[in-house]
């Protein structure tokens, strides 16, 4: 829309010329203003009909042809006519404005359900692929963290690349310790030769726990370990862990078999149990090693439990003085247990995969079974 020509009355203006004129521009203006088609629209328009060289300001110089009493009055009705302009303009721009805002946002908006998994193997109908499904590990894992979360624990977790300190001395291991050798080492090349590595175990989080962390604890520590073995049918060289310890007053070896004949049977099923056979680490003190039924003969004996209808599952032990006092608390008072497993391994048993390399295939059509 284009802007009209300044009206001119004929000849010596006169209040009711001004009037009439007035009448006219404010109309336009108006009818300007309602019709922009955008923000920056609008704002052109508005600058035209409201700004200094709009036709509003332009019949303020032809009021002085009026007599100082009609100028008064002409005075008075544009600025009448400003006012109901200038509030018209501002509710028409609140208007574009948020209108304005909710474009942008709606065209910035990320449609998470392009990314997000939904129901395992749906297509994607309008990216036309499949969205995969979760890894079993990782399954094992959330199922491992709810049962334990369910019996009163908490979830805490570590960094992988730890120092040695962490991995390895205060577990009670100082430099040259025989046990090191149980856990083939993969150092980084950070700082001095060996001081830094990828962490053989989840028991370094036992020790970052303690450190930080009011007494009691009752937490579990998942998480990825790595270690320099060769890749066969039970081991990888990145698997996982889950840790898990309590440290509080009066706590017995009792406490710890209980618990984890506990949570044995909330997570494999009423018909699995779990036992314990004396082992060594170097951070428990007594330590054993803990086994459950086997869930794949139910006990009676098969290939997978080399008939002994037993399947080892991890370690543990009550937590060794040494380790208490690396931590600064006092054995006398407290006291706790710890245990640890392999959480591949597991997920390895319950799914019977001769293979725990097929865990790292990444296939949609083996991973979908799960
Ligand atoms: C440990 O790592 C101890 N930190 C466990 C522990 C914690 C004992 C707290 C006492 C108290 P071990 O090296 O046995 O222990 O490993 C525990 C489990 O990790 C094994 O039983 C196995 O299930 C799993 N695991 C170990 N190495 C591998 C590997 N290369 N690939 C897959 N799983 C593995």
């Amino acid at each position: 829309m284009t802007a009209p020509e300044t009206p001119k009355t004929s000849g010596k203006d006169d209040m009711a010329g001004v009037a009439a004129s007035l009448a006219t521009v404010e109309a336009d203006a108006r009818d300007r203003l309602d019709a922009a088609t955008d923000l920056a629209d609008f704002r052109v328009v508005k600058g035209e009909v409201l700004g200094k060289r709009s036709q509003l300001a332009r019949l303020h110089n032809r009021l002085g042809a009026l007599s100082p009493d009609e100028r008064r009055q002409a005075g008075r009705l544009i600025n009448e006519a400003r006012a109901r302009l200038d509030e018209r303009a501002r509710s028409l721009e609140q208007a574009w404005e948020e209108r304005d805002r909710k474009a942008r946002l709606d065209s910035e908006k990320l449609d998470l359900t392009e990314v997000v998994a939904g129901p395992a193997s749906a297509p994607l109908a309008h990216v036309g692929r499949s969205i995969g499904h979760i890894n079993l590990v990782t399954q094992t894992r959330d199922e491992l963290e709810d049962t334990f979360v369910a019996m009163g624990f908490t979830v805490a977790e570590g960094p992988e690349a730890e120092t040695d300190w962490y991995n390895f001395e205060a577990l009670n291991m100082p430099p040259a310790h025989p046990a090191r050798g149980m856990w083939d080492t993969l150092y980084l090349r950070l700082g001095p030769p060996e001081t830094v590595l990828l962490r053989t175990h989840t028991s370094p989080v036992q020790i970052r726990l303690m450190e930080s962390h009011q007494l009691p604890i009752y937490a579990v520590m998942p998480g990825r370990c790595y270690r320099r073995d060769t890749p066969d049918a039970r081991h990888l060289p990145v698997f996982h862990q889950i840790e898990g310890l309590v440290v509080d007053q009066g706590i017995s070896f009792g406490d710890m078999a209980g618990v984890i004949e506990s949570f044995t049977t909330s997570f494999f099923g009423p018909g699995i149990h779990s036992r314990l056979r004396p082992s060594y680490f170097p951070f428990t003190e007594p330590s054993a090693e803990f086994e459950v039924t086997c869930p794949i003969c139910g006990g009676s004996g098969c290939r997978t439990c080399s008939g002994s209808g037993w399947i080892e599952l991890g370690g543990c032990g009550m937590v060794d003085p040494n380790v208490f006092a690396a931590v600064g608390i006092d054995s006398e008072v407290y006291s706790g247990f710890a245990f640890g497993f392999g959480i591949d391994r597991l997920a390895q048993v319950r799914a019977q995969l001769s293979d725990m390399r097929v865990l790292l295939d990444n296939d949609v059509r083996f991973l979908s079974q799960f």
